[in-house]
């Protein structure tokens, strides 16, 4: 039987990404997803632009029978954790389901690991973890904050619970990665994020405004200490990141332990920035108006990411324009995400 990469989550948006990169580099990949925020479409895309048929188990990291089957079943060495629910804002209504679906979840893939005998592990976390950063850019030793929200305490309490597993036991080797803002779609155009329901993520938001899925864009707020007064993070193409998993894989194989790296670019933008270069690239005006601050968001947050640099030998390639044109690509090619009918697309300029 062949080593195989168990990719929880990996129909999702940075999942998909990732679990291409890594049937490109050559590994075994067993996809499991519950669709809860994703659809079959995608693995088939997946396949199409892997030209590979896809190990794929619609299921829950939740049901302890069904991990125990796959980890009997398949030869897994690692494991790339994504599934996960992430929205801010139901996770301030549901509390119960984030805490169950994302802490409980982890509990039961990391019993099921340790269990078969697998200690390998990614874990994607955020900058969500770092709270309100006292200063930017935020470097890994500033430590952890306080997250303003229940999602974002889910992503802080599994990387204590995962820390505490590498000081019990030595056999573990575990990648915590602090994504900041992923955007971007992959090239092609047939894969890209594709959110249920309503999206909350700034990119997301605006496209469906560019396409006529949504009248207008709300800015939250326009009187924050920054350059024009809104709020400023680190966009980062979700290929990048894609690519930041497989440079810890490598680096997992030798090292055991926790570790914990940013991925970012390094550089901020602001909300208005971002929809300006939007216009400017796509020629597509965009209407916005102006709310007051969104609950719980923060003035500025942007990575430093030479830990990332050094440690792993990863650097962001792409920068805002690439991230905006491969954004825009996906959005127009399929207004309706994944319903959209699949159609190969010509590799469109923009301008
Ligand atoms: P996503 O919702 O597109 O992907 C998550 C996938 O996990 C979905 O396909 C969903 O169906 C699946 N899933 C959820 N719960 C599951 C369960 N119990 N069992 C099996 N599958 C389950 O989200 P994404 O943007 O691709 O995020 C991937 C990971 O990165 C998540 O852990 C998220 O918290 C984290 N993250 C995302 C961002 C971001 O802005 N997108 C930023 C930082 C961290
Ligand atoms: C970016 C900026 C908004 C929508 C969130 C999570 C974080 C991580 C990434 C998972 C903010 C503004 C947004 C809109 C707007 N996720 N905005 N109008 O809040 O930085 O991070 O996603 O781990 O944990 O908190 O990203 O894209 O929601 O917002 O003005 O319709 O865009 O206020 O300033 P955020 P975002």
């Amino acid at each position: 039987m062949r080593k195989t990469t168990l990719i929880t989550g990996g129909a999702g948006y940075i999942g998909s990404h990732t679990s291409l990169a890594l049937i490109d580099a050559g590994h075994n990949v067993l996809v499991l997803d519950n669709l809860c925020n994703s659809c079959r479409e995608c693995i088939a895309r997946l396949e199409y632009l892997a030209h590979t048929r896809i190990d794929f188990i619609n299921g829950d990291i939740c049901d302890s029978s069904l991990l125990a089957d796959i980890f009997s079943r398949y030869d897994i060495d690692t494991v790339v954790h994504f599934a996960s629910l992430k929205s801010v804002e139901e996770s301030t209504l549901k509390p119960l389901d984030y805490y169950t679906n994302n802490v409980g979840g982890t509990l039961n893939l990391c019993r099921a690991m340790a269990h078969h005998g697998v200690f390998k592990l990614v874990f994607s976390s955020s900058a969500t973890v770092y709270g309100d950063p006292v200063q930017t850019p935020i470097l890994e030793d500033f430590g952890t904050g306080k997250p303003a929200n229940p999602y974002g305490r889910t992503k802080l309490m599994i990387e204590e619970l995962l820390t505490d597993l590498c000081n019990a036991d030595p056999r573990w080797s575990i990648a915590l990665l602090r994504y900041f803002n992923p955007i971007g779609a992959h090239e092609s155009g047939l894969i890209g994020e594709d959110p249920h329901g309503r999206p909350n993520n700034l990119l997301p938001c605006l496209t469906q405004v560019a396409i006529g899925r949504l009248p207008e864009l709300t800015v939250y707020g326009c009187d924050y200490p920054t350059v024009d007064g809104t709020c400023v993070r680190d966009y980062i193409h979700v290929v990048d990141l894609a690519n930041g998993h497989l440079k810890a894989l490598e680096v997992l194989q030798h090292h055991n332990g926790i570790h914990y790296w940013n991925l970012g670019t390094g550089i901020g933008y602001s909300v208005l920035q971002i929809i300006h270069s939007f216009e400017d690239i796509t020629g597509i005006t965009v209407p916005y108006r102006f709310a007051p601050r969104r609950l719980g968001d923060i003035a500025k947050c942007w990575a430093d990411p030479s830990k990332a640099g050094r440690e792993l030998g990863w650097r962001a390639q792409r920068g805002l324009e690439q991230m905006i044109i491969d954004t825009w690509r996906w959005q127009s090619c399929n207004p309706l995400g994944y319903q959209s009918s699949f159609e190969v697309p010509a590799l469109i300029e923009v301008k």
